[in-house]
This record gives C-alpha cells, structure tokens and sequence, in this order.
C-alpha cells in the first residue's frame, strides 16, 4: 500500500525534530510497491528515502519527494546447527529487531540495542556501538536497484562496509538501491561480546557463560541512558560527529601541545583514532547552549534540540563554531557523521 501526503511536515519524521517541509511524502509497505512508486515520480523532481530521520539533518525544506519504507516483518529464513538467518523488513525498528532476537536467545545484535533507526538505514549507514557494527550480523541486503530497474539481492561482501560507511553512502551509489529487507546472521551459541570498559565492569568474570542475550541488551541500554539523551525526550541525531583517524605525527603534536596527558586513542589500520567526544570536551564544550541548541553534559559528540525550537542555521552555526574550535586547539579535521539534507 502507498500512502501519499502532499506539503508534508517532516518535524516528527527526523529524531532532531526540524520543523521543514518536504513538497511530497511517500510511504510504502511492500517491496512490489517501490517500481510504481518511481515511475510515478517526475526525471526533474529530486527525492529521498529517509529511515527513522535519527541520523539526519534537514538543513531546509526539501523542494521534492520525500520517500519511507514501512516494510515489516521479521523471520527466519534459513538455520543450521550454529547458525541462523533472520530477515527483516527495512521499515522495521532495528530495536524491535533486537528485542526479537534477544527474545529468541539470539546472539549477534544486542549490543546495538537502544540505537535509534530502522533496518534499512541502518544498513546503509552500518550503525555501531559498544564494539559491534550492522555489518558484523549482516549477510545478505535486498534492494532495488534504480539503474538496472530491478530487484538484487548484494553480498555482504559486496557492501564496502567501514566505519559508519557503505556502499550505500558512496557517492557514485548513493540513492542507487532501495533497501527492502536485511539478512542477518545470528547465533543461539552463546558470544557476550562485553569488552568495551562501560560494559565489562557491569559483569561478574564468573558469570560471562551463564549470560543471556538479554542481560547484555540490558546493559547496553543502561550505558546508553546513562551518556546520551533519551530519544523520545531529548531531539538530537546521536552522535553528530565521527570520530577522527590522525596521523603518527599529528597525534604526537598533540600529545605534546597537550603536556601528555593520557589522549584516549585506538590504532586503526589508518593511524590513530581519537574520539571526537574528548576533543570537543577538551575544547570546553560540553553543555554549552546557544539559543535553542546545546552541546549534551553527558557526551559532547552530541548536538541537541531540547525544546524542538532550533531552527537549522542554529546547528550549523554551532557546528561550525565547534569544528573551528577543534581543529584550532588541535588540528584536528571533524567531519559531522550526521548527513545533511
Ligand atoms: N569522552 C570525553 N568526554 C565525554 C565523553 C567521552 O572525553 O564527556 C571521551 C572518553 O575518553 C571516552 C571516549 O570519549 O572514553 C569515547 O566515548 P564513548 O565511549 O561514549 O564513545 P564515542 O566514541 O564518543 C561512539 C559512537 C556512539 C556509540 C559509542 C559507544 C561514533 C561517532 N559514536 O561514541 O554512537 O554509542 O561509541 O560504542 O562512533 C551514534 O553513532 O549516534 C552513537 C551514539
């Protein structure tokens, strides 16, 4: 079924809660749907496919077709001894998702549990936390693809999956593929996966065997809630930046013009990652307000609407400001994780 709403307020469909407009919104539940649907669109209209909005940034109203899955529905399609696919549709909350998996005594996604965001975004944009990627589950993403006109199924290992980054987001393929459901590889065996420091300090070494999917979910979300602001209470997008790689050299710049204080830093095949959160912080941002935006207390990589009153010039000045602030102090390059529309 399509659902078609013309000048349509998008304030409750991006977690930032813009008030823009977008000139056409159109939402869909079935795959079959997604051919009709672009047909029917104009060659001169620009259009978009937005998930839940959680990790966007309208920066105006947008002169075009604004497009949203709502396929649902999650099931196994397939099961070995150590091993199972779950499928579920790209309109789906990724939490829901999680909670069935956890429900199932399924290993794999809960220490994505409490992102916000939809199955199929969040393949595109391979969310993470707490030591786990999407695209460390994912098998198999199924899409329509606008070029060739027809309905692919794509490897994993044909996604170019990095950090919050894909093929979906590359810009020669960007907008190519319409996702409409997600293969996940899941596990029944057992795999706490608690290294990161925030989740291994809530569990007891003796137990780590005995733990159910469930008992990870459930720190996870209270890590979350303890550093980032409540979704549903708090608009924002997440974490606004990525965290920057640095070279050797610029990295020991810094740990020299910083008198060596103990700079939080993770190798990577590229050099060193920072975490943008501590950059920010150091630069004195942290709960700073500026009209109707601020900078979160608890964790800085996070930009917030608190009263749903900011406009997007407020974010992008504030944006601004804090990129020229950290690259000042640091030399540091941050680049918003946030996609701007
Ligand atoms: N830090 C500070 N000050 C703070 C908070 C953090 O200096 O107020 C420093 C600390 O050194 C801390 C480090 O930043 O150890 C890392 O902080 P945190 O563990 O909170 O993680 P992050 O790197 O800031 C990333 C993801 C989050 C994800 C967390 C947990 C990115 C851009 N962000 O944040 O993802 O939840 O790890 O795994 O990679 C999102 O993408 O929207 C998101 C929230």
């Amino acid at each position: 079924m399509i659902t078609t709403f013309d000048n349509y307020d998008l304030s409750k469909r991006n977690t930032f809660a813009m008030k823009v407009k977008c000139s056409v919104f159109m939402e869909y539940t079935e795959a079959n749907d997604i051919p009709f649907i672009l047909s029917s669109i104009r060659k001169d209209v620009k259009s978009i496919h937005i998930g839940a909005g959680s990790n966007l940034l309208f920066t105006n109203d947008f002169p075009g077709v604004v497009l949203h899955s709502a396929i649902k529905g999650i099931e196994i399609v397939d099961e070995t001894q150590n091993s199972l696919i779950v499928r579920a549709g790209s309109g789906e909350t990724m939490d829901d998702l999680i909670r069935w998996t956890c429900d199932r005594n399924l290993w794999g996604l809960e220490n994505l549990s409490g992102i916000p965001g939809e199955v199929g975004a969040s393949a595109v944009q391979n969310v993470g936390a707490y030591g786990t990627e999407a695209c460390d589950a994912i098998v198999t993403v199924h899409a329509f693809d606008r070029v060739t006109n027809e309905f692919i199924s794509i490897d994993r290992k044909y996604c170019a999956y990095g950090y919050r980054d894909s093929i979906f987001k590359k810009p020669d393929s960007k907008d190519r593929y319409i996702i409409n459901s997600v293969d996940y590889r899941l596990s029944p065996i057992s795999a706490p996966r608690i290294s990161y420091p925030a989740l291994r300090d809530m569990f007891d070494k003796n137990i780590i065997s005995e733990l159910h999917p469930h008992d990870v979910r459930k720190a996870v979300i209270t890590t979350r809630d303890s550093k980032l602001p409540a979704p549903d209470r708090v608009p924002s997008a997440g974490s606004f930046f990525k965290n920057p790689i640095v070279s050797q050299s610029l990295f020991e710049k810094i740990c020299e013009n910083e008198n060596d204080v103990n700079i939080p830093h993770y190798m990577t095949e590229s050099g060193y990652k920072i975490p943008a959160a501590w950059l920010i912080d150091r630069c004195g941002w942290k709960g700073h307000k500026e009209g109707n935006v601020a900078v979160w207390h608890l964790q800085p990589l996070v930009i917030v609407n608190p009263e749903s009153k900011a406009s997007p010039s407020e974010v992008i000045n504030l944006e601004k400001k804090i990129i020229e602030s950290v690259y000042e102090r640091f030399g540091v390059n941050l680049h918003p994780e946030v996609e701007h529309i």
